[in-house]
């Protein structure tokens, strides 16, 4: 058994007395801690949010631990948070900009890319439970996600005369362990740790690592040992890091032509999909009588697209859902149901809730995410990896196209297995799959008139974007990148609704994007953009080539190359990352740390 200590609460700011009854709830022994004198009845102390180790350190908490030092002997702690984890150990001292070292200890934390102190969160405390003495303890906490924080967070015990061990608790908020010979390994993301192992485990929800160097022991909360199981990443080191690029969020953009390439990689042979991943015999596929996609965000845009995908290809009814509704609105599902959870992260909390729910409701489930090894995948039926490469921009590009190709190629799979669609129109959709990567290159050459469009537009107030069917998912996304980190005020909106009152928005100068490929509805599209040139607006048009209509009503024209109507936002989108990107830049703001946001939202 893991012997659980009586655990202090410390906090400078909020209610302590919620947090000892969180702490309380999950069967720890907790109290507040108020004054120094206090520690003596405790054998650690955490801290539960709100300020960061520079905060701590102001109030003098270093000196408020000595007592509790000295009582442990050495055993524990001192205490610290570094992006987006606490820390507790023998001693802490605080380094370098972007490092603290844990002396006594030999154990090095490094910051993720982003190198941000966490300043102010709101308080969510994790559970705590280790045994004593220890040498450093992790606490992943979900506040962290909603700053931003601690994506690629590393801590590593060294050998050495003090050899260490990291003991890491895993609650809700994603923690990654590994070992080399050298060190043991704690990382809230995969990148963090490629540099050192390519093997790896994800710690499932309540489990506790203890790590060495060379050796790994994971333990349920009762103290039994547990068959966790080791994963191994192919990514690429350099995809983790800038390589020239001033941002992640550019250099993901511009990997997109690879990203592509690497979703669509060994899924076709011989003119057929096939999707390793997916086993369901074709009875089973074809038993199936509705699809319903999940998602949140972005990946909710992609979901989007693939019910236009789905029910053209296979004529099976989808609904689509916000992951967040989902399971709130009583649903209609049985055995017969597929339910499709988008998740780059595979580790949003309303995402992995809401397959959970379907799973229980007796649907199969099949999650599409881009991290090997994260919760959605323990959590479905059969996983579609998007293989599009470490994302760490907290806006989503590169995995966005790379799931609406995933979703494209799981729609077309469908109906070939259901045996609906002409092999030969299949045939032909692949090829204009196979074409995307190239295409991709061309629209991304469009970055100079992009950025000068940024330039014209970044001080504007609100920004209109509008589309119809897949288009439609374009705009949203536009929309969603542009406000998520210029911080401009913007709509996406079907382009038929906007007569219904988004026009009256509409006023001199305010920039609208219409998107105009691929639309069935071409001619009803031009009407709506003339609509709010009329009466005033800006139109930034996303059109086909040496589209001569298109060409008299837009300000700004960024023409795409021709491809299926259905995979026409796979191009689209491009053009609407780069305005996003400049405007933000242009505006002195930071695209790969945008306010308020996190990479992984492990909160619902
Ligand atoms: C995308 O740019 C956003 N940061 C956000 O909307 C994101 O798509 C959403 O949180 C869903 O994330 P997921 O794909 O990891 O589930």
């Amino acid at each position: 058994m893991i012997a659980q200590p009586t655990i202090g609460v410390f906090a400078l700011q909020g209610d302590v007395r919620e947090h000892v009854r969180m702490l309380q709830g999950a069967g720890v022994t907790a109290l507040p801690v108020r004054r120094p004198s206090e520690l003596a009845r405790v054998d650690a102390l955490v801290l539960p949010g709100g300020e960061s180790t520079t905060m701590y350190k102001l109030a003098g908490i270093f000196d408020l631990l000595e007592p509790l030092r000295k009582r442990l002997a050495g055993g524990m702690p001192s205490l610290g948070t570094c992006a987006g984890m606490i820390m507790l150990a023998d001693r802490i001292e605080s380094g370098i900009e972007g490092q603290e070292t844990l002396g006594g200890l030999d154990v090095v934390v490094r910051r993720n890319a982003f190198g941000r102190q966490v300043d102010s969160f709101e308080s969510d405390v994790d559970f705590v439970g280790f045994d004593a003495p220890f040498h450093a303890l992790l606490i992943r906490a979900p506040w962290v996600e909603k700053v931003g924080e601690g994506v690629d967070v590393l801590a590593t015990v060294a050998s050495g005369p003090a050899v260490g061990r990291i003991v890491a608790v895993r609650q809700d908020s994603p923690i990654i362990v590994g070992a080399t010979e050298g060190a043991g390994l704690v990382a809230s993301g995969i990148p963090a740790l490629l540099a050192y192992t390519r093997d790896m485990i994800p710690l499932e929800n309540r489990q506790v690592a203890e790590i060495k160097p060379g050796r790994v022991r994971v333990l349920d909360f009762e103290g039994d040992e547990v068959n966790a199981e080791t994963i191994h990443v192919e990514w690429d080191l350099d995809a983790a890091e800038k390589s020239g690029y001033e941002d992640f969020m550019l250099k993901e953009i511009f990997e997109q032509p690879e990203a592509v390439r690497n979703t669509m990689r060994g899924r076709v042979k011989k003119g057929r999909i096939t999707l390793d991943e997916v086993t369901w015999s074709g009875a089973d596929l074809a038993a199936i009588s509705k699809v319903v996609v999940v998602a949140c965000g972005t990946s909710y845009h992609s979901g989007m697209a693939a019910k236009h995908a789905i029910e053209h290809y296979t004529r099976i009814p989808v609904e689509l859902d916000l992951a967040s509704e989902f399971r709130y609105r009583d649903p209609v599902l049985d055995a017969h149901s597929l339910v499709i959870g988008v998740a780059q992260s595979g580790e949003t909390a309303d995402t992995l809730a809401a397959v959970r729910f379907a799973r229980e409701m007796g649907a199969k489930v099949v999650a599409v995410t881009n991290v090997v090894g994260s919760s959605i995948t323990r959590d479905a039926d059969a996983v579609l990896f998007t293989h599009a490469g470490p994302e760490i921009g907290v806006a989503a590009t590169k995995t966005f196209l790379a799931q609406l190709v995933a979703l494209n190629l799981f729609a077309l799979y469908l109906a070939q297995e259901r045996g609906v669609m002409d092999p030969a129109k299949i045939g032909e959709t692949i090829d204009a799959m196979r074409a995307l990567p190239d295409q991709i290159e061309e629209v991304l050459t469009l970055q100079g008139e992009v950025h000068r469009a940024a330039k014209r537009y970044a001080s504007a107030r609100d920004f209109i974007f509008m589309g119809r069917g897949v288009g439609m998912a374009v705009a949203l996304e536009g929309a969603l990148k542009l406000k998520e980190i210029s911080y401009i005020h913007a709509e996406g909106y079907a382009a038929g609704e906007l007569k219904h009152g988004a026009i009256a928005l509409i006023e001199e100068g305010v920039p609208v994007v219409a998107i105009l490929t691929g639309v069935a509805l071409y001619e009803k599209m031009l009407g709506n953009v003339s609509e709010v040139r009329a009466r005033g607006a800006e139109t930034i048009l996303i059109a086909p080539r040496n589209d001569e209509r298109a060409c008299t009503l837009a300000n700004e024209l960024f023409e795409m190359p021709v491809t299926k109507p259905l995979l026409t936002p796979i191009l689209d989108t491009i053009p609407l990352q780069l305005l996003a990107y400049f405007v933000a830049k242009e505006r002195g703001l930071s695209p790969d740390k945008p306010r308020n946001l996190a990479k992984s939202v492990t909160v619902e």
